[in-house]
């Protein structure tokens, strides 16, 4: 057997025309939405992140910012101009991209961004709102993992769902929305005694580790469901994700492919919920 593919590419330029659209709704009732990025230091990593944020702002239409400062910006000055971007009506979201140079305090940071602007779902308000089932904004990544559910109209209702990795980012906010789907979910990471005798249960399995071969065809269930978040290099330098995708394929049902999967879907969902700030201000 060998698994259909859920396209990240396809789908997330399905859901950025829809974002485009949306956009330009709101541009006509005078209300452009606007995401501030800011990047402190120079880790390469982040910077092409950062761009590939700022280039989405522009092929969706929306407005963007994008404020860059040397690793030896003080964490006074950085929470100075997250007060200012709180302040300033023509932005809706505020990114503060991750890692920060070591003096700086992220999480002092990220609690200093407006929760009604805090499009990346990474403070502590919006993880309650997840928590309760409020109105909040949702983590970019499990949000876009659950969009790809959503895309192959999978119902996760009594279905069990394993997810390995248990970061504020990824694991523990997507289980959550698992929870909120009515499967029933399972946390695995380190110190899971027996991987392999949970993921084997598992009709849906979400790898965020962020190691290669975490997840290998003798671990899942044929059928199941396997979402990839990781993001990693192999041996040949060529970017791979968490799960062998090679052996896994042939057991799983649906399987998202390294790159082409879940990394698009990030950024696309950072622009839906830019856009639904700024739409929630205009309305
Ligand atoms: N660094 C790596 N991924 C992310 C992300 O999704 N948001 C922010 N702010 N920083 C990151």
């Amino acid at each position: 057997m060998t698994a259909a593919l859920i396209d990240g590419n396809a789908l997330s330029r399905q859901l950025r025309e829809e974002v485009t659209h949306r956009a330009a709704a709101l541009r006509a009732r005078g209300h452009t939405p606007g995401l501030a990025v800011i990047l402190v230091g120079d880790n390469p990593a982040s910077q092409v992140y950062v761009r590939n944020k700022v280039k989405a702002c522009h092929d969706t239409g929306m407005h963007s910012v994008l404020e860059q400062y040397p690793a030896t910006m003080t964490e006074a000055e950085l929470l100075s101009r997250v007060e200012a971007l709180n302040h300033d009506d023509s932005i809706h979201g505020i990114l503060v991209q991750l890692p920060l140079p070591d003096h700086i305090d992220a999480q002092k940071v990220i609690e200093a961004i407006s929760p009604e602007k805090d499009v990346d779902g990474f403070h502590i308000a919006s993880a309650g709102a997840l928590m309760t089932g409020m109105p909040g904004f949702w983590p970019c990544t499990p949000y876009g993992c659950m969009k790809m559910l959503e895309s192959i109209n999978y119902d996760l209702r009594g279905k069990h769902a394993v997810v390995i990795g248990r970061s504020n980012i990824v694991g523990k906010p997507m289980a959550l929305m698992l929870l909120q789907k009515n499967a029933t979910v399972t946390i695995c990471h380190s110190a899971t005694r027996d991987l392999k005798a949970q993921t084997l249960q598992a009709d849906v399995i979400v790898a965020a580790v962020g190691k290669r071969n975490v997840l290998t065809a003798d671990m899942v269930k044929p059928g199941a469901v396997v979402i990839d978040v990781g993001m990693n290099r192999n041996d040949e330098g060529k970017l791979c994700g968490d799960v062998d995708f090679a052996g896994v394929k042939e057991v799983a049902g649906w399987i998202t492919p390294v790159p082409g999967g879940v990394g698009p879907m990030t950024i696309t969902m950072l622009m839906v919920n830019t856009l639904e700030s700024a739409e929630r201000r205009a309305a």
